[in-house]
């Protein structure tokens, strides 16, 4: 685990040594406030004098509202080009304190912290920023690498088991994309155990990290990693709008499953493989069978990042391990897909 457990001291150092003039300024929500922030100081001395802000936790505080007031916040406290910016908190923090520090006086140092699982595998790794706005997903943000991101484990031991789970999904898409070992390996644990694994957790972050290397801007190796998002973001824009509670990766298991059938309908992904990732979703993650409101999700996809020229854009699985980015989807797929499955729950 030598790359995890090193990552504190090297903050430490940065923050101590090639930072130590700089203003720091420390982006944390009440619940990382609570739980990470004393941890984090305790270790690092020098961020006793950071200035803090705190934001309320859960996707509803990732808008241009709360954008603004971070903004406002640091021309108070006299931020300037040479300030450091950590963000110290699970996706919703990183995703919204990587986009302040990209746009303020364009661009300063920013320094990611993540404390979920979700943000140590997946979103503090990359650059990908951004917010929620006009209840779509993400559509505003940059890409903009951090200066040094830092996973230290003993963060999560604050973490509770939805949580963890909630991080697994991400990472089991990860495998499902990119590793199929690392899927034989997973499919045979409960999300919780493979949320828990170090050595599993580290693997997924050297996957991600090797494939973003080979296509920082996103224009088509990484687009492999949006497996699962098409719809992982229609259900979670759809259930902002009704104010019903889903967690990201809980969004993910649901799009994984949805377009592991499109995989199957379009690209003629094996029954063996389909049944494999089905059954697992299907006994570890609440997936529900059908849409009632199909027509609203059709509607959130339609504002999906992938779709060019009005055709919806899917990355999908021809093997597990082989996926196929680009796939034209025809509204009609979609429909017949959420149509077939009869069940009366939401979401
Ligand atoms: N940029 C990317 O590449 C990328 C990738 C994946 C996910 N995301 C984004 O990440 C967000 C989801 O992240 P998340 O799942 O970490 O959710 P989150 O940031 O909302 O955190 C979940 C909950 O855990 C609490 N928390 C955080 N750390 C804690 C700790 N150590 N102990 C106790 N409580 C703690 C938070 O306050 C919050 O209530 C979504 O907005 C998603 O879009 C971005």
């Amino acid at each position: 685990m030598k790359y995890l457990n090193d990552s504190l001291i090297s903050l430490q150092y940065i923050i101590e040594h090639e930072c130590k003039e700089a203003k720091k300024v420390i982006l944390v929500d009440k619940n990382t406030k609570q739980h990470c922030l004393p941890i984090l100081i305790n270790k690092i001395k020098a961020l006793e004098t950071a200035h803090i802000i705190t934001i309320e936790p859960g996707e509803k505080s990732k808008n241009n509202y709360t954008v603004d007031y971070i903004l406002r916040h640091l021309i108070d406290i006299g931020a300037d080009k040479t300030t450091v910016f950590l963000s110290v908190g699970g996706g919703m923090v990183s995703d919204i304190g990587g986009f302040v520090s990209a746009i303020y006086y364009r661009g300063i140092c920013h320094i990611e912290v993540p404390t979920t699982t979700m943000a140590m595998v997946d979103a503090a790794i990359g650059g990908k920023n951004g917010v929620n706005f006009n209840s779509l997903k993400n559509q505003i943000g940059t890409i903009t690498k951090p200066f040094y991101t830092c996973c230290y484990l003993p963060f999560l031991k604050t973490l509770d088991d939805r949580n963890i789970a909630n991080g697994a999904a991400e990472m089991i898409k990860l495998a499902l994309v990119a590793d199929k070992d690392l899927w034989n390996k997973m499919k045979t644990m409960t999300p919780l155990e493979i949320g828990q694994n170090e050595k599993l957790m580290e693997a997924c972050i050297e996957l991600k990290e090797a494939i973003v290397s080979e296509d920082f801007y996103d224009t088509e190796k990484r687009q492999i990693l949006n497996f699962g998002h098409n719809f992982a973001h229609a259900i979670e824009a759809f259930a902002m709008s009704i104010n019903f509670d889903i967690q990201h990766g809980e969004a993910v298991a649901r799009g994984i499953y949805y377009e592991t059938m499109l995989s199957k309908n379009i690209l003629g992904f094996s029954n063996t493989q389909y049944d494999e990732v089905i059954n697992y979703i299907q006994k570890h993650f609440v997936v529900s069978r059908t849409i009632n409101q199909y027509l609203q999700l059709l509607d959130y996809l339609r504002f999906d990042k992938k779709n060019r020229f009005g055709t919806y854009r899917f990355t999908l699985l021809k093997e597990i391990g082989c996926p196929q980015t680009n796939v034209l989807v025809s509204e009609a797929d979609i429909a017949t897909l959420l149509l077939s499955l009869q069940t009366n729950i939401n979401i």
